[in-house]
């Protein structure tokens, strides 16, 4: 457990943080969030993050000016504090506090939640693991570009998977991939390499963005378009992104093996290579 949090302008005590009972973040879900990596003391992405905040907050009209110093100052207090070498910051910012009604007023003022979780991260080396996954149904809402903590969707598609002992639950909408719970999904076909446009169907994920930079770099041939059930089970290599788990080969899908269950060399080459950037910058 951490020893402290950020809430508001204050340093607390982790076990003793509390937020009101009517702040609209537990009330509604109405509340938006980040999870950035912190990789041998480095934040990781950070300018994406920050951008995708600032969307989140600007499409549900959520008054919370970001300043870049002012947050990297309580990122790096907490990192320092909580001596999270590596491991995730979680920063969620709410609406406010309000008299339970749907209806929000304009002049609320944001509760800022922000803490530090140590975390080990799966990266190419001799500890590099591929994970087994399922498919289920996808069950959200309509705006999973927003980041908010509306997640009861992911949760139950999450814990089906963790049901079945699985890492990930890829989720499925009339027969289409659209991305995992908690990351986007990738197959790669001969040298193709594909993953869903990034529009209101999924996240547009920080790891996914600094990826598309890297494949650049490669001779492989994005394809930013959806993909079948079919082509996913059929794929030569299937990876997912996310902050928590860069970049992570799936080596099963329900009860079909993908690659002959091993890692395939091009999710490794682009590990290493996201990997490489991530530390050098
Ligand atoms: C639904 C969903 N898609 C994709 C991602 C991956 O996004 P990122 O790479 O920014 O962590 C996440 C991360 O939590 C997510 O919740």
């Amino acid at each position: 457990m951490p020893n402290f949090a950020f809430i508001n302008n204050k340093l607390v005590n982790f076990k003793s943080a509390k937020i009101h009972i009517e702040d609209r973040g537990l009330q509604f879900a109405d509340s938006v969030y980040e999870v950035i990596a912190v990789l041998d003391n480095n934040l990781i992405d950070l300018d994406f993050h920050l951008k995708r905040l600032k969307y989140s907050l600007r499409e549900l009209e959520i008054k919370f000016t970001i300043n870049k110093k002012n947050l990297t100052n309580i990122f790096l207090n907490l990192i320092k504090k909580n001596k999270t070498r590596n491991g995730i910051i979680y920063l969620q910012i709410t609406r406010g506090i309000q008299f339970r009604e749907h209806k929000y007023q304009k002049d609320l003022t944001p509760t800022l939640i922000v803490y530090t979780r140590n975390k080990s991260f799966n990266l190419p080396g001799k500890n590099y693991t591929g994970v087994n996954t399922i498919t289920f149904q996808d069950l959200r809402w309509k705006r999973r570009d927003i980041k908010t903590v509306n997640l009861l969707a992911n949760i139950i598609a999450a814990n089906m998977a963790k049901k079945k002992n699985a890492y990930e639950a890829i989720l499925i909408q009339n027969g289409k991939v659209t991305e995992g719970t908690s990351s986007n999904i990738w197959i790669i076909k001969r040298n193709n390499l594909i993953t869903h446009p990034a529009n209101s169907d999924i996240l547009k994920g920080v790891t996914r963005t600094s990826l598309l930079k890297i494949i650049k770099k490669t001779k492989l041939k994005l394809i930013e378009k959806q993909f079948t059930h079919n082509q996913l089970i059929n794929a030569d290599e299937v990876f997912l992104t996310s902050s928590g788990s860069f970049i992570t080969p799936i080596l099963k899908i329900d009860n079909k093996k993908i690659n002959n269950g091993k890692i395939g060399n091009i999710t490794l080459k682009l590990a290493e290579m996201y990997t490489e950037a991530c530390i050098n910058g």
